[in-house]
């Protein structure tokens, strides 16, 4: 082989240099690099904990957060909330008086307002009952009435419990399992 940069198999390899820029940038980088460990670690005390809470502090503040409203052991936390009241009336009258009727005395669906509950009086029943729903195999175990949709995953906890709250409002036979 007179010349090495011609293999056997006829491709050449070429050995350039690397272009200047591209040189260069690998420098800077390197520059970058050194500034950047002398500034954050040698020169100002910077603590990424610190600045992380910071960050987390502002964002907060940002977007507080709103109650999460998921255990229900502790009872209905909206119970006696106007804003939750009204808005759970609201809900109520969009999706549950179909079954439900505008003013809660059952059509399909069993009167809300009276003293007469399948399931129970507490909020937290309640809260089970229109989250889970009442599925066809419940109703042939516990008749005489119809299934009941779920609402979990339509309106959520905190929905749900906004309408307990207006129900609570109406009947005061529903108890709160809070107290
Ligand atoms: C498709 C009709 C339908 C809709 C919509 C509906 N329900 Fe029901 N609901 C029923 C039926 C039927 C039952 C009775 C279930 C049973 O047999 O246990 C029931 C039962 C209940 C119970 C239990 C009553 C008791 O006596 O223990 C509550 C509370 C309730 N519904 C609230 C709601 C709320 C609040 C909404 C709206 C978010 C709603 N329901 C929407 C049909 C409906």
């Amino acid at each position: 082989m007179s010349d090495p940069n011609k293999l056997f198999d006829g491709i050449a390899q070429a050995d350039n240099r690397m272009p200047v820029w591209y040189t260069w940038s690998f420098v800077a980088t390197m520059i970058i690099g050194v500034c950047y460990l002398g500034y954050y670690h040698v020169a100002t005390d910077f603590q990424q904990e610190e600045e992380y809470a910071a960050t987390m502090a502002e964002y907060k503040e940002m977007f507080p957060e709103k109650e999460v409203v998921v255990d229900a052991s502790k009872g209905n936390p909206l119970a006696g909330n106007p804003e939750a009241i009204a808005a759970g009336e609201q809900t109520f009258q969009q999706i549950c008086a179909a079954c439900h009727k505008a003013d809660g005395t059952g059509l399909i669906g069993p009167n809300l307002t009276d003293k007469e509950w399948l399931h129970g009086n507490s909020d937290v029943a309640l809260f089970n009952v229109i989250m889970e729903g009442v599925s066809m195999e419940q109703v042939k175990q516990n008749p005489p009435k119809g299934p009941m949709p779920p609402h979990k995953a339509s309106l959520g906890a905190e929905k749900v419990w906004q309408v307990i709250a207006y129900l609570q409002n109406k009947n005061k036979n529903i108890k709160s399992a809070g107290q």
